[in-house]
């Protein structure tokens, strides 16, 4: 009943050029691929140009994050509706490496899911514990603060239409994760959550991602989980090929 998402964070990489070849090549090995949803993150300078290439395809286009504010005096900044202007569908909020490197605080996080949904950009917001929080048994306390912050102020009806990626911290990057069970007992701990926070339906319809270090030859341990209903990957998804096999993995 939850369609699968497959999203793909380019983080700081690629000019204009590579970026635009990456997106054709994954949208050429996706021609035929239906039952998932597979979004497309390049880094802002390259919207544009990737934006082009997904145009009529069943590909989306993403974001890695955001401003609050839809305008005003935050320069470097760009906001909802900038995004939508380039065509974007999705904007990735609240990712550990701008909480940790930029200082993006769990209130900051809320207030740009709240702009995202407000400007109809589908938000995939980020949580995760970081090794310390874990080694402490904190994982489930850190998480249920992440995603409380990030849906205060949310309309009920609106809640079920956001993505949450549980990604621990101690995973991004590392060639480590949890297991597949482990990922799927934080991603009920989440679902649970937006029940008593928001609705059963919400909560049924929210798609919960694992990220951190997925792979091909690992995506299927977290697929194969109830709750997990797709991923958030970032260094593999800089391969065409192998992202593409990810979505179809997802896809079944
Ligand atoms: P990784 O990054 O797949 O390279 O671990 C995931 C992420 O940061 O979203």
């Amino acid at each position: 009943m939850r369609t699968p998402l497959l999203a793909a964070n380019w983080k700081m990489h690629l000019t204009r050029a590579p970026a635009v070849q990456l997106a054709r090549d994954v949208v050429a090995q996706l021609a035929d691929a239906t039952g998932a949803e597979a979004v497309l993150c390049p880094p802002a300078t390259a919207l544009d140009a990737v934006g082009r290439v997904l145009a009529g395809t069943r590909v989306l286009l993403g974001a890695q994050t955001m401003h609050w504010e839809h305008q005003g005096a935050y320069t470097g900044e760009i906001s909802a509706p900038m995004l939508v202007d380039l065509g974007c569908r999705a904007v990735i909020l609240g990712h550990s490496e701008r909480r940790s490197y930029f200082g993006e605080r769990d209130e900051e996080v809320g207030r740009k899911t709240r702009s995202a949904v407000a400007h109809d950009l589908l938000p995939i917001v980020c949580v995760g514990e970081s090794f310390a929080d874990r080694e402490r048994g904190d994982t489930d306390a850190v998480v249920t603060r992440q995603v409380l912050a990030a849906v205060s102020g949310l309309a009920r009806d609106r809640l079920g239409g956001i993505v949450i990626a549980y990604e621990p911290v101690w995973a991004i990057g590392t060639g480590r994760t949890p297991t597949g069970p482990e990922a799927d007992r934080v991603a009920a701990v989440i679902r649970t959550l937006l029940a008593e926070h928001g609705s059963a339906e919400a909560a049924r319809a929210v798609r919960i991602l694992y990220g951190g270090s997925v792979k091909p030859d690992n995506i299927g341990e977290f697929l194969g989980q109830p709750e997990i209903d797709g991923a958030l990957v970032g260094g593999a998804s800089l391969d065409a090929t192998g992202f593409a096999a990810m979505v179809r993995a997802a896809a079944g």
